[in-house]
């Protein structure tokens, strides 16, 4: 019997190929894919535009209750994010704003503001959900937990020639070095680390193509909830 109501936890470093993958297979399944780590860019985006540091806590949490963070879905199934009412869903994909986010999303009244949010979208609707922390702290309980993976090399490949295809003008090295840093910090910080949780299931994506990792997650779906 197919489930009727279930939450889809999609967790991994980043470049692990986590967004294209969970957008596709929110197409398939007919349920809303919900992007996390473009929220957390869209603070890490206003800290940017505050000229904060996006390290230091008091600052940070001292805007939080100023922003109106809203997530639209367009009929192209695309999330859209509001920031007061602005859609910034273009800008928080500027190169700069991945480091903010990631420095952000490391201070427990950032993680504590978005909680509920998070929360509230899988209690509303079937999910799948892609962030660092889905399995382990927003959606304990989902009925499938996914943790996608690849190797760094194999990462900071994937998004070299993502960006060289949208012209910026980054060297594979600066990728890979900047992915570094974001791997450190995403997986070492105090809060909510970026681990997988122990009953998800390890998808690595190293030495397979799109169409292998989307059958390989969508085998182990229909599995879980029948659909
Ligand atoms: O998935 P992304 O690269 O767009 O996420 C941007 C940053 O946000 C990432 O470096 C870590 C953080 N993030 C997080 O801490 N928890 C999530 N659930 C999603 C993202």
């Amino acid at each position: 019997m197919a489930k009727e109501h279930y939450s889809i936890a999609v967790d991994g470093p980043s470049g692990a190929g986590k967004s294209t993958l969970a957008k596709a297979l929110a197409r398939e399944l007919n349920i809303i894919y919900v992007d996390t780590g473009a929220i957390y860019r869209t603070i890490g985006l206003e800290v940017f535009r505050r000229g904060l540091d996006p390290k230091n806590e008091a600052e940070v949490s001292a805007i939080l209750p100023e922003l109106s963070i809203r997530m639209e879905y367009e009929d192209d199934g695309l999330q859209h994010m509001f920031l007061n009412g602005e859609d910034v869903t273009a800008d928080i994909r500027l190169p700069n704003i991945s480091l903010y986010a990631s420095d952000v999303s490391a201070l427990p009244a950032v993680r504590a503001f978005l909680l509920e949010m998070q929360r509230e979208l899988a209690r509303r609707n079937c999910v799948i959900m892609d962030g660092r922390d889905i399995g382990t702290v927003v959606l304990p309980d989902a009925e499938v937990k996914i943790y996608l993976t690849a190797s760094a090399e194999e990462r900071a490949k994937r998004r070299f020639l993502e960006l060289a295809a949208r012209g910026a003008g980054k060297t594979y090295q600066e990728v890979l070095e900047e992915q570094r840093l974001r791997d450190d910090n995403d997986m070492h910080r105090a809060i909510a680390p970026l681990k997988p949780a122990e009953d998800s299931v390890i998808v690595d994506t190293t030495e397979l193509d799109f169409e292998q990792s989307k059958q390989a997650v969508l085998s182990i779906i229909r599995e879980r909830v029948g659909v």
